[in-house]
């Protein structure tokens, strides 16, 4: 059975992230009759939200997700809620001792504040960084976790969102609250922030394009991501809220491997720029994990939920280029 998200009420914590501001816009198009975006503003900004300004469905809330309190209130009478506050591995090197409070405590509570407010849905904002550097041809909800060899940082974040995971499966199996762990891979796109390696390494190109430098690629060029739509993302997220049964775990990525060489050319030809790059040493303080093969699979979110990605990484890119042109007036 497909719902639908005409008319009900919705709570975005974190609702002023990235990702957030795209669900909020997909949530409010497909006739959502409330949308409350519940944020304590730490690391997004109220502007990148400030387009969403006159539409009476949408409630802002100035909240922490640390003080149960103020979440029990901002669910009362939804019907589901995106678990999207969390720190990235950038910010989570920066504080860690809060990082970690938000990723995990900060879930904890989200999920009680569920359960007491009687919600029917949670979907979760996970990451391929629980995977850690798992090799395998390809990588599916069901491969295990390997941590030995990612940098501490990259470990700590993915082992924040392996735990946000299974506090929402025992939620479901415990208590009924529905729950859906959505691993992201390297989401990018209007609106882009400065806190995710990966989308930075699209913007530094794009600056240095813009600059008439050749772009710098560290390393062979040969290291790969999985790069996803920011839209993509939010309708995953929606598909995932509307079909989502029980406790499941989805990976939200496109399934292909794209190098960083391979990435620059695209932004190169975005840009019309006949420049070549530049390859350098790597030596990154804080990168996160990859090398030259991921194979995430974007299969069962197709088969369980119908999501499928829509955007190809050409299309996304002159997006991205496109609204970073603009902000530059
Ligand atoms: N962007 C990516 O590439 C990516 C990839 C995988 C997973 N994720 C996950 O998706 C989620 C959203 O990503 P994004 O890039 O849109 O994030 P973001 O950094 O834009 O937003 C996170 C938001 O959480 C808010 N926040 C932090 N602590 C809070 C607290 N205690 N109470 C209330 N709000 C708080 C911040 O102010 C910010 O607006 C994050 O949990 C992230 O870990 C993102």
């Amino acid at each position: 059975m497909s719902r639908s998200a005409a008319g009900k009420a919705y709570l975005i914590c974190g609702g002023a992230s990235l990702i957030g501001s795209h669900l909020a816009d997909q949530l409010l198009a497909a006739g959502a009759g409330e949308v409350r975006l519940l944020d304590n503003y730490s690391l997004g900004t109220p502007e990148i939200i400030a387009h969403l300004d006159g539409d009476t469905r949408v409630k802002r809330i100035r909240g922490d997700i640390l003080r149960l309190n103020e979440l029990i209130e901002a669910a009362q009478g939804v019907d589901g809620i995106f678990a999207l506050a969390g720190f990235l591995t950038l910010p989570m090197s920066q504080n860690p001792p809060l990082g970690v409070a938000v990723n995990t405590e900060g879930m904890v509570n989200i999920l009680e504040a569920a359960r007491l407010a009687k919600v029917r849905h949670v979907v979760f904002s996970s990451s391929v960084a629980a995977y850690g550097n798992t090799a395998a041809d390809t990588l599916a909800e069901d491969s295990p976790t390997t941590m030995a060899s990612v940098s501490p940082v990259a470990a700590v974040y993915g082992t924040t969102k392996l735990l946000g995971e299974q506090l929402g499966r025992l939620y479901a199996q415990k208590y009924g609250v529905g729950f859906s762990g959505m691993r992201f891979s390297s989401v990018y796109g209007e609106r882009q922030h400065a806190r995710a390696v990966n989308a930075n390494f699209i913007a530094d190109v794009h600056d240095q394009i813009r600059r008439g430098e050749r772009p710098v690629i560290v390393g062979d060029g040969r290291e790969v991501h999985d790069y996803i739509y920011v839209t993509d993302v939010a309708a995953g997220c929606i598909a995932a809220m509307l079909n989502g049964e029980g406790g499941q775990v989805f990976n939200l990525c496109t399934g292909v491997d794209t190098t960083h060489a391979d990435l620059v050319r695209t932004i190169l030809e975005v840009c019309g720029s006949e420049m070549q790059p530049e390859y350098r040493e790597d030596t990154r303080a804080v990168r996160s994990a990859g090398g030259n093969h991921l194979g995430f699979s974007p299969t069962k979110a197709e088969r369980e939920i119908g999501w499928k990605p829509a955007v190809s990484l050409r299309d996304g890119v002159a997006r991205m280029v496109a609204w970073r042109e603009k902000q530059r007036g």
